[in-house]
């Protein structure tokens, strides 16, 4: 019996539930020469802003016991020169295309929106990282505050015509909230989570191992906080889909944010280790449903509640 691994995340329906994450698979055919990329739910391009952005100083990377800390800031070609250079490429693939995006401001958001709007069909929807800094309200993630959340989303849902996740933040105990603001202004799903906001210091120099000083922490570290992220998002919007991520690097790690709520997951610290993570997980999450008579994926999802 072939397990049937297609789920459905609003209006997209994709293969299977894994996807790369934001940011550790590039903006094209980064990792095409290891792994099938149109074997993948989908690819989840590195968010990208309105304007080309070079991002912060060095170091951007640091390994932490379980984990590792980054603060890339976000370095981009563009959204057009992103859709001009990148894409056919990881188009030809036959890969489903996320397209992530992100702004200092709701205009910001708007402008890089609206240029998705012209995107092939290939893009099959857009992921709104509203994890970055809040120019208009300088102490705050767009992601911890619903009215901020809820005016991104609605922009960009307005600007692009096309699906809309909206990426969240775990660093607030809003997390369901603001789940409850992107829903509410038309996110199809969200993403759960982003980093979790952190700091190294090195004892020799006594100064911030990251040039940008605070970093997001990712891995292995963070996913029993994801898992938990998931569990809560999907207690409080049990028919809201959930992409679930945070230190996922084996099929089972996938189960487990399945069963707390997710209906898809994504890979992204892991392919720093193995280029073929995502792979990989895709795989395992097939042998895992076949070992264990699971037919199709409903089956897991949300099966942690009561
Ligand atoms: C080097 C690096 C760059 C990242 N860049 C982005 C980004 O551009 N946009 C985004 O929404 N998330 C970004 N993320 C966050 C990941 O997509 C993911 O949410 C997070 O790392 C947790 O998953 P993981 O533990 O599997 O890496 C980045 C993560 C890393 C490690």
């Amino acid at each position: 019996m072939t397990v049937n691994l297609a789920t459905r995340i609003g209006s997209v329906e994709l293969p299977n539930p894994v996807m790369t994450a934001s940011g550790t698979a590039g903006h094209s055919t980064e990792l095409a020469r290891h792994l099938d990329l149109a074997s993948l739910g989908a690819v989840v391009t590195k968010s990208l802003h309105i304007n080309p952005w070079a991002g912060n100083p060095a170091p951007r990377v640091h390994a932490t016991a379980a984990g590792m800390i980054n603060s890339v800031g976000l370095q981009g070609p563009g959204v057009q020169a992103w859709l001009d250079q990148e894409l056919p490429a990881l188009e030809a693939t036959g890969a489903r295309v996320v397209a992530s995006i992100w702004g200092r401001t709701v205009e910001e958001f708007t402008q890089a929106a609206q240029v998705l709007a012209a995107a092939p069909p290939s893009v099959v929807a857009v992921e709104v990282n509203t994890s970055c800094p809040n120019l208009e309200d300088r102490t705050n993630l767009f992601a911890h505050s619903t009215e901020a959340t809820s005016a991104v989303v609605a922009a960009a849902v307005a600007a692009t015509g096309r699906p809309c996740w909206a990426k969240l933040s775990p660093n607030t105990p809003l997390l369901p909230d603001v789940a409850d603001a992107a829903a509410q202004a038309g996110a199809q799903a969200v993403t759960v989570a982003n980093t979790l906001l952190g700091m190294a210091i090195d004892p020799e120099t006594r100064r911030p191992r990251l040039g940008a000083g605070r970093g997001g922490l990712s891995g292995p570290a963070i996913r029993p906080i994801a898992v938990r992220a998931v569990y809560d998002t999907f207690a409080v919007h049990p028919d809201l889909p959930i992409i679930g991520v945070g230190g996922i690097a084996t099929g089972e790690d996938a189960v487990e944010f399945l069963l707390a709520g997710a209906s898809a997951i994504q890979v992204g610290t892991a392919t720093f280790a193995n280029p073929r993570a995502t792979q990989n997980v895709l795989n395992e999450l097939t042998k895992w449903c076949t070992a264990h008579d699971i037919n199709h994926l409903s089956e897991l999802t949300g099966a942690a509640h009561d």
